[in-house]
């Protein structure tokens, strides 16, 4: 979990997010995922190079991560603190709430041949590259 720095003053707080400094990558994409129906997973993809900060920028949803090992759950309910995934991570996106607005900020232009959508396929370049 990334802490994103504030800036707090009387008209509210202003969150920043800079790329090469606050993230490690240059941002070269944002996306946002919002008006999620109850009880949907999304996600169920990895990446073999890209990296991104996940925000939830309203709301709350948490966020299963596994490196083909073990697997762990965040739950992103803060403007202020992103989750940062490297590459070969697989990951699932549950539990939504109806007001629910997250932020994805991405080191890649969108390229479907960059993604695992199997996971079988991802668990065993996954081992591998161990
Ligand atoms: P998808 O990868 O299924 O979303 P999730 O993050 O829940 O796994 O993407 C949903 C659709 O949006 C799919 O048809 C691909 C498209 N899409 C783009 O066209 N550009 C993008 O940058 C992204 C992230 C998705």
């Amino acid at each position: 979990m990334v802490e994103l720095p504030e800036h707090s003053d009387p008209r509210g707080l202003l969150t920043v997010v800079e790329g090469g400094k606050d993230v490690d990558f240059d941002i070269k994409r944002a996306y946002f995922i919002h008006h999620v129906p109850e009880k949907v997973t999304r996600g169920a993809h990895g990446h073999r190079r890209l990296r991104q900060l996940i925000v939830a920028m309203h709301g709350s949803f948490e966020v299963i991560v596994d490196d083909g090992f073990e697997k762990e759950r965040f739950v992103l309910d803060h403007p202020s603190r992103g989750l940062y995934v490297v590459p070969m991570i697989w990951r699932d996106m549950v539990n939504f709430t109806p007001d629910a607005v997250g932020l994805w900020l991405v080191s890649e232009p969108y390229d479907e041949s960059e993604y695992y959508r199997d996971y079988a396929e991802f668990l065993r370049d996954a081992r591998a590259s161990r």
